[in-house]
Order: C-alpha cells, then sequence, then structure tokens
C-alpha cells in the first residue's frame, strides 16, 4: 500500500478518533495509584470506550503476522517493559512508572496516542527518563513540516536521547495510521540528516520513541507480546498522532488533560 494522503474529511475524523484516545488517557489518569491491577486499568479502559466514547479498542485481537490475537484493550508497559505489556491481575506498586498506550477506532479511523505516568512517589532517576523520552518525541514532533526527510526527524530524536546518557529501541517505530492501525511509512526513531522518505502535507503518523535508561537490545516475553530490556533498566514511552502540514504539524491526539509541549518547541505548528 502506498502511503495515504489524508483528505480534508479525513482528517476531521482523524482528529475525533485522535481527541478520543487523548480523552480515555485523561479518563484513567487518576487511577493509576499503588495497588491497582493493570488488568482493572484495562477494564476500565475497555467500558470506556465500549460504553461512553462507543469507540472500539483497536488492540483487542489485534494479530499482525506472528503474532498471537492481543488479548487485552489497551497496553501498559511497567518499569524495564518497553512496549505491548499485556495487562494482568499484577498489582502496581509504589515507585513504579507505566506506559499506558491506548488506540481507538471511531468512525473507521484509529486514534493512538500514549503517556507516561508515575505510581506514587518515584525515584529522581527514574522521572528524568520519563521527562527526556517526553523531550526526545517533541523533538521528533518539531521537525514534522512538509519537506522534511524522516531521516532528520530520527536523527534529531537519536541525537538528543544519546546526549542524555540514554539509549533508542530500533526494533519498533511510529507508522503512518488512518483506516488502518499500522499503515506505511515506518517511522524511526533514530537516523540520519538527509535520508529517507520526504514528508508531504495530509500524511498522518505516530511518533512514539521507546527510551532506556540502560542499553538497547531487548527480548520478548513468553506471552509473545511484552516487550522488556534486556539488560532490565528502565524504560519509557510517549505516543502522539501526528499530522503533515505546509507549515508544520497538528497534534491529532489532543484533550484537556495533554501536557503542554515543551519550552523548547515555539507556537503550534
Ligand atoms: N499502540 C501500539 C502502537 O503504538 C500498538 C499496540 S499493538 C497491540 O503502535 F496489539 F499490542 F496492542
Ligand atoms: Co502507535
Ligand atoms: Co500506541
Amino acid at each position: 500500500m502506498p502511503i495515504s494522503i489524508k483528505s480534508a474529511t479525513d482528517i476531521e475524523k482523524m482528529r475525533i478518533a485522535g481527541r478520543l484516545a487523548a480523552e480515555l488517557l485523561d479518563y484513567i489518569t487518576p487511577f493509576v495509584q499503588p495497588g491497582v491491577t493493570t488488568g482493572e486499568l484495562d477494564k476500565l479502559c475497555h467500558d470506556y470506550m465500549v460504553d461512553v466514547q462507543h469507540s472500539i479498542p483497536a488492540p483487542l485481537n489485534y494479530a499482525p503476522p506472528g503474532h498471537t490475537p492481543y488479548p487485552r484493550s489497551i497496553c501498559t508497559s511497567v518499569n524495564q517493559q518497553i512496549c505491548h505489556g499485556v495487562p494482568s491481575e499484577k498489582q502496581l506498586k509504589n515507585g513504579d512508572i507505566i506506559n499506558i498506550d491506548v488506540t481507538v477506532i471511531k468512525d473507521g479511523w484509529h486514534g493512538d496516542s500514549s503517556r507516561m505516568f508515575y505510581v506514587g512517589t518515584v525515584a529522581p532517576h527514574a522521572k528524568r527518563l520519563c521527562e527526556i523520552t517526553y523531550q526526545a518525541m517533541w523533538h521528533g514532533i518539531k521537525m514534522v513540516r512538509a519537506g522534511v526527510l524522516l531521516g532528520d526527524i530520527g536523527h534529531s530524536i537519536q541525537k538528543f536521547a544519546e546526549a542524555q546518557g540514554y539509549s533508542v529501541v530500533r526494533e519498533f517505530c511510529g507508522h503512518g495510521i488512518g483506516r488502518e492501525f499500522h499503515e506505511e511509512p515506518q517511522v524511526l526513531h533514530y537516523g540520519r540528516p538527509g535520508t529517507g522518505l520526504q514528508l508531504a502535507s495530509g500524511m498522518i503518523f505516530t511518533i512514539e520513541p521507546m527510551i532506556n535508561a540502560g542499553r538497547r537490545d531487548i527480548r520478548q516475553l513468553g506471552d509473545g507480546w511484552t516487550i522488556v530490556t534486556k539488560d532490565r533498566s528502565l524504560s519509557a514511552q510517549w505516543e502522539h498522532t501526528v499530522l503533515v502540514t505546509d507549515d508544520g504539524y497538528e497534534i491529532m491526539t489532543v484533550s484537556p488533560g495533554t501536557p503542554a509541549p515543551p519550552p523548547f518547541v515555539g507556537g503550534a505548528g
């Protein structure tokens, strides 16, 4: 499939799906506390999508080639878990960091976003990883504009994260998104300037860097989904769904609770 260019009406649908994904993250925020299980967070999100938003949880039964169907409605990746953590009966404990990644389908269109959450009181080194990862995502987003190359975006993220002493996960990347969950192009979070696909107005893709406190190597758990750091170091991730425009970008996944961009990002778009 070639890279789809979204029309004005497509973009309006993507704004709605994106807003619902962000609002779902707003909704779940107060429930992220010591003692809650990730399975309970999954059930709350599932019911909010289905009963309140009248949206569909895209992860549920999602089965890309080589995978068993994903058994839950959201991904919950705790501490050394990088991504695709499967909600379970395990309780969150004071000091944990957790990524909650949600994807909703509304009217046939996908909105995909994730944020990091602190469980109770979190150690400064873990907070720093979450904050730097947020800034890494924004170093990528702020580059987005028609005419820019994907390698420039990946390089910007990588250069920033590595300068902080962290590593960038390479096996997973951002992705085009629209009527499909994962569309072309692949949006790598590392790269070389002056290389890669040239962005055009109307493309929509995610930027979702996974940054490890230690080495970049990964391991998959026996559940066939959960990805962890091989060295068991902490990992963080943030994700937005972003539209390319002639003069910059527009974030699709915005809601009242969306964290503000970091100070180094100028005015919107
Ligand atoms: N939401 C993830 C992403 O950002 C994909 C999760 S696939 C699942 O691309 F099956 F694990 F849910
Ligand atoms: Co994504
Ligand atoms: Co996601």
